[in-house]
């Protein structure tokens, strides 16, 4: 049955509305913006869209905080506006799904605003306890955005838990009339004709426990609600009541995911799991500290996910990611370093998911963002944090800045013209990046060596050969900057070389031996047969021949 299903031979393309197209001039991002893109996406390969949250919110977390599920957010439109772009993705055989954001709703939706009368049916739809003693908190957990995970109603004598800001309180998932309303969601969106869900920390919102947590220096507490029995209890559920009723695909933010939960995801709860490995692959510690040696851990988590789990979601980019170009190439070579990482992208084994703009090869903010120009709200309490323990202002600036998310939330650039043609206004929400000239869709559609001209012959070539798609996948033993596999598939044997480092590498005698034909290269005119060395960032897609 999930044989036939379409996400499998798909590419995902994700899309943050606020920063895409601005259709009314206002600086941000909206649903007519999108859909005036859709022959762009269509020309580019996709075929199913995931939105980043459209509902309304009031922005604590930029629509990671959800006042009505079953709404659109006014800065972006409306619910009209939202089915015409489910219309006219269809007609494209494009498909949208959306985020499921209910580990938390915002602090301003409806039945948090109910919760807090003590009689209401809504007070257990949060998680509501007693202090340890006054001004104590119930335990000791920590939030992802800074400060204790609880916050304090003096009018019921209560915290609340929220495992990000106090403006996202966390559903309570013991009480069953949550998973009901959650699944009235589900259908509710379904039946509009959204092809499924991309579900956020979707692997932490069962809370086992309220013990306090083990120490650590950042978030004390998983260990009492990271994918717990209850939390593939729930998925079982939600799949079994709604989603295997659709056709529809289902992935999962799935934070810290280890292999045995993966498969256990996978095993009839959702369709596929983002792994957290290879974006820790040059974080060291703390996500604010980079690693300067992240290629045998980046291949490494890449290989060993290959082999543990079916069929991967595959990414490099996201709205939470500093963008792949700049934490994995040398800006000397960003052109090949942006086709090498598209290389891997669309030919290892899974569904490759496209952050808006990886394909022209955006980079993250040409230099730090300064306080003031913060919009992240991570970024303030970091900074805080950082300050009170003591770092100057230039360090502190400097560690936010390594794992700040307003770099690839930056507008779409489009075109050359003000504002990189995202928006007629030109105080867009976020800046837009100095290299937008040289970096946007116009130029690089007319340019066959662009960027984006490389994906669009990568997607091409993924589109016409099952064993890219489909192939099981074999990676053979090599140095570190190497990244080398086979992709078989009925007898077809594809085989992708790639130099993951900014030197010229020998190639060992096992593949310099291989002969083949280039099938795609981002080094114009590259062969293969006999090869000797790979030059930077050279990456070769091969038919192997006798
Ligand atoms: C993960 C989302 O990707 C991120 O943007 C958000 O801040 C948190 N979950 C909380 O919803």
């Amino acid at each position: 049955m999930k044989q036939t299903k379409r996400y499998l031979d798909g590419i995902v393309y994700q899309i943050y509305p606020r920063s895409f197209a601005d259709s009314n001039g206002d600086g941000i991002g909206d649903i007519p913006g999108i859909v005036s893109k859709l022959d762009y996406l269509k020309g580019l390969g996709v075929s199913i869209i995931w939105l980043s949250p459209v509902y309304p919110t009031p922005n604590a977390d930029f629509g990671y905080d959800i006042s009505d599920y079953c709404s659109i957010n006014p800065e972006f439109g409306t619910l009209e506006d939202m089915d015409r772009l489910i219309a006219e993705a269809g007609r494209r055989s494009i498909k949208i799904i959306m985020d499921l954001v209910v580990n938390h709703t915002s602090d301003e939706h409806p039945w948090f605003k109910a919760s807090k009368d003590k009689d209401s049916p809504y007070h257990d739809y949060y998680i509501y306890r007693k202090g340890k003693k006054p001004g104590v908190p119930p335990n000791n957990w920590t939030s992802n955005f800074g400060g204790p995970a609880w916050e304090y109603v003096p009018s019921l004598d209560e915290w609340y838990l929220h495992l990000f800001s106090k403006k996202q309180p966390d559903l309570n998932w013991h009480n069953p009339k949550v998973l009901e309303e959650v699944e009235a969601i589900l259908r509710f969106w379904l039946d509009r004709g959204i092809y499924g869900f991309r579900c956020d920390v979707i692997n932490q919102i069962y809370k086992e426990s309220l013990d306090d947590g083990k120490w650590k220096p950042w978030l004390i507490g998983q260990e009492h609600y990271l994918m717990k029995e209850g939390n593939h209890e729930i998925l079982r559920r939600l799949h079994e009541d709604v989603f295997s009723r659709y056709d529809c695909m289902t992935v999962g933010e799935t934070y810290d995911v280890d292999y045995a939960n993966a498969r256990r995801f996978l095993d009839g709860e959702l369709d596929m799991v983002f792994q957290f490995d290879t974006m820790g692959a040059d974080k060291r510690l703390l996500p604010i500290f980079v690693r300067k040696h992240w290629k045998k851990r980046f291949k490494k988590t890449l290989v060993e996910w290959e082999k543990q789990v079916d069929w991967n979601a595959v990414y490099f980019e996201n709205h939470d990611q500093k963008r792949s170009i700049s934490r994995f190439v040398n800006p000397r070579y960003r052109d090949l370093g942006a086709k090498m990482l598209a290389t891997l992208l669309l030919t290892l084994r899974g569904t490759p998911f496209i952050y808006q703009g990886e394909e022209i090869g955006m980079a993250d903010f040409h230099r730090p963002f300064k306080k003031k120009e913060f919009k992240d709200p991570v970024n303030f309490w970091l900074y805080g944090l950082l300050r009170k323990l003591g770092f100057g202002e230039k360090r502190s600036l400097r560690y936010v800045n390594n794992m700040n998310r307003d770099h690839a939330r930056l507008p779409m650039q489009w075109s050359n013209s003000p504002a990189a043609g995202f928006s007629s206004n030109q105080a867009t929400w976020l800046p837009v990046n100095d290299d937008y000239k040289s970096y946007n869709v116009k130029i690089e559609s007319e340019d066959p060596n662009s960027i984006l001209s490389y994906y669009k012959k990568l997607i091409a070539l993924r589109k016409s050969d099952p064993a890219l798609v489909r192939g099981s996948f074999e990676a053979i033993d090599t140095s570190s900057d190497i990244f080398a596999y086979y992709r078989l598939n009925d007898g077809n044997i594809r085989f992708v070389l790639v130099n993951l480092s900014d030197r010229r590498v020998v190639l060992p005698r096992s593949i310099s031996e291989m002969r083949g034909k280039v099938l795609l290269s981002n080094y114009e005119g590259a062969g293969f047969t006999f090869k000797k060395f790979l030059r930077p960032y050279e990456s070769l897609i091969v038919e192997l021949t006798a």
